[in-house]
């Protein structure tokens, strides 16, 4: 697999403990891993917000690249020669609308392998939502992001 182009997709609004968890995962299981912040997606940080919150996070990460997408993901992956697509597979509850994906996916680009990681047992309850949500009512999301994260997470509902 060293060789291999992977994608990490998502919206990483903000990025979390378990995103960078999964990233570093793929990181060492492949030669060149593209962390790409969806562009279109509804969310609380806009995509130059999330790049960049991004990109800091995962700076010591030598074969990563941080970037956005809009449009069919498989386009993109088209576009960089990629042929692995990774996701964190943090418990059964999301199974079901990872299988989607990945059919989808597989579908439109048959190729293009979904391939699963399990993360760090302390990130498997940690989603976007939450840390939002807790931020928003005042509560510390330290134990779930970055302290760059966390302020920044903070300045938005200050
Ligand atoms: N650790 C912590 N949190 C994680 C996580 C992990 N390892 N993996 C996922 N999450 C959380 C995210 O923070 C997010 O939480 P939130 O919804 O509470 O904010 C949630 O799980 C969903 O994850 P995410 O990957 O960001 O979104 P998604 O499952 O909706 O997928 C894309 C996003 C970008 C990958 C997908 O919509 C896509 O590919 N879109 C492009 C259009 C396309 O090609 N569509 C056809 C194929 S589906």
């Amino acid at each position: 697999m060293r060789e291999t182009i992977a994608i990490f997709a998502g919206k990483f609004d903000p990025m979390t403990r378990g995103h960078v968890d999964i990233a570093t995962r793929a990181a060492a299981l492949f030669a060149e891993v593209h962390v790409l912040a969806h562009a279109g997606a509804k969310s609380l940080f806009s995509a130059e917000e999330r790049l960049a919150l991004a990109e800091a996070e995962l700076a010591g990460l030598e074969n990563v690249k941080v970037g956005t997408f809009g449009g069919l993901l498989v386009d993109r992956a088209k576009a960089l020669g990629a042929t692995v697509l990774v996701r964190g597979m943090r418990g059964s509850h999301d199974w079901d609308h990872e299988m989607q994906m990945a059919f989808a996916n597989r579908d439109l680009m048959p190729e293009l392998e979904t391939v699963f990681l399990a993360p760090s047992d302390g990130t498997t309850m940690i989603s976007g939502s939450l840390v939002r949500e807790v931020t928003r009512l005042g509560g510390d999301p330290s134990s779930w992001v970055s302290p760059a994260v966390a302020e920044a997470l903070r300045a938005k509902f200050a």
